[in-house]
């Protein structure tokens, strides 16, 4: 099992570096490296937006800007024909109000951009296909800055910039802004991916918003737990058991074993609820011994051999986005 723990890290550490590499190169290949005149540092204004927009970003590769570029996968983001009428700055403020207006909620044109990078598959322009590249996850990775500040960029086109909206976020904005962080946070993880690589593995057993299996512990929270909490968890599950879920070993007196965690000790019964599930009852005359093994959790240790590395990318950030209300 250790071998394996660290066949995965050594993995995990070679194919970030690797992303790492790639996008290092396609941005120097790109010239879109607007880092190395600022000594490194990300300014949330228009001038660096353009200069991610035709670089790191990527936008270029799907987006034109009027009759700048030639890229037709996503909407131009410019004035461009009677497709566009309006580009992108004053097309965001028309989007909001529509939004606005149907949900009854408010919604500004920086929410609508914001959106557009934190969640293009939430609303899908019309006449595309919802295939909007997730920016902050590998081989593009922005960071949240690099995100405001093509915001920024964007809306200065046909129309007026906001910064203070973008640095002082609408509730609705900033929920996209902390997608965004726990994603990179999680080494670029897509929390959306993630929520069914857990829906897949964990939610079987784990509760979250009240939904979900009882074997384990309710994970709604979990987030404020840390990055590193949660990838030990789920690497080295018995390292560190979570109170209250020890692995018990029941041997009856006829010889039979049953490994789960306590769930009832109640007159002259036990509940031994197994890591499927299933409830075992068994009165106490009957029992042989009951231990608990420190060295073993009900939570799988072999997890990470059924996720690929970015499985485990995307639901650490989805499980970085749990943290309540
Ligand atoms: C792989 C192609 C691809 C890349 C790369 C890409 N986009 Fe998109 N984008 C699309 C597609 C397709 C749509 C339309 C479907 C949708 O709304 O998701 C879209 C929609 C949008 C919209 C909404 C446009 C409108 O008319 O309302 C914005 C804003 C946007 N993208 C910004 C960006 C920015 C900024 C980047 C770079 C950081 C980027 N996109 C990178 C394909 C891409
Ligand atoms: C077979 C049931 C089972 C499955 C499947 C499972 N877990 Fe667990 N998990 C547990 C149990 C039991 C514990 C408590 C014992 C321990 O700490 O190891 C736990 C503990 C945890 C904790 C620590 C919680 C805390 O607050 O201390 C996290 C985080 C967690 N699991 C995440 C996950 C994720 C993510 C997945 C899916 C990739 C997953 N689990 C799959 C049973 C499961």
């Amino acid at each position: 099992m250790a071998k394996t723990i660290s066949r995965v890290f050594i993995f995990l550490v070679i194919v970030l570096g690797a992303f790492n590499w790639i996008g290092y190169t396609i941005t120097s290949m790109t010239g879109g490296d607007k880092k190395a005149s600022t000594g490194g540092k990300v300014e949330v204004t228009p001038e660096f937006g353009e200069g991610l927009y035709w670089g790191k970003g990527r936008c270029f590769t799907c987006h034109s800007m009027g009759d700048r570029g030639s890229a037709v996968r996503g909407p131009n983001h410019g004035q461009f024909g009677a497709k566009f009428p309006l580009a992108m700055g004053s097309r965001a403020v028309e989007r909001a109000k529509e939004r606005a207006k149907k949900t009854g909620k408010k919604f500004t044109a920086v929410d609508y951009l914001v959106e557009s990078m934190a969640d293009p598959g939430a609303y899908v322009v019309e006449g595309y296909k919802n295939e909007m590249a997730v920016v902050f996850a590998p081989p593009i990775s922005l960071g949240l800055d690099e995100i405001k500040a093509i915001v920024a960029y964007l809306q200065t086109q046909g129309g007026d910039l906001d910064i203070e909206a973008i640095n002082k976020p609408s509730e609705v904005s900033q929920q996209f802004y902390t997608r965004i962080q726990a994603a990179a946070a999680a080494g670029g993880g897509d929390p959306a991916k993630g929520k069914e690589v857990y829906e897949d593995n964990c939610s079987d057993c784990h509760k979250l918003g009240g939904e979900g299996g009882e074997v384990g512990p309710d994970l709604t929270v979990a987030g404020k737990k840390g990055l590193k909490f949660i990838t030990d968890a789920i690497l080295k599950p018995a390292q560190e058991i979570t109170p209250g879920f020890e692995t018990h070993v029941l041997v009856a007196k006829d010889g039979r074993k049953t490994v789960g965690l306590k769930t009832r000790d109640e007159g002259n019964e036990i509940d031994i609820t197994k890591a499927d599930g299933d409830v075992v009852t068994i009165t106490k005359d009957k029992v042989k011994e009951l231990t608990i093994d420190k060295n073993a959790s009900v939570m799988p240790e072999d997890l990470p051999e059924a996720l690929t590395v970015k499985d485990f990318q995307d639901v650490l950030s989805f499980m970085m986005m749990q943290k309540g209300k």
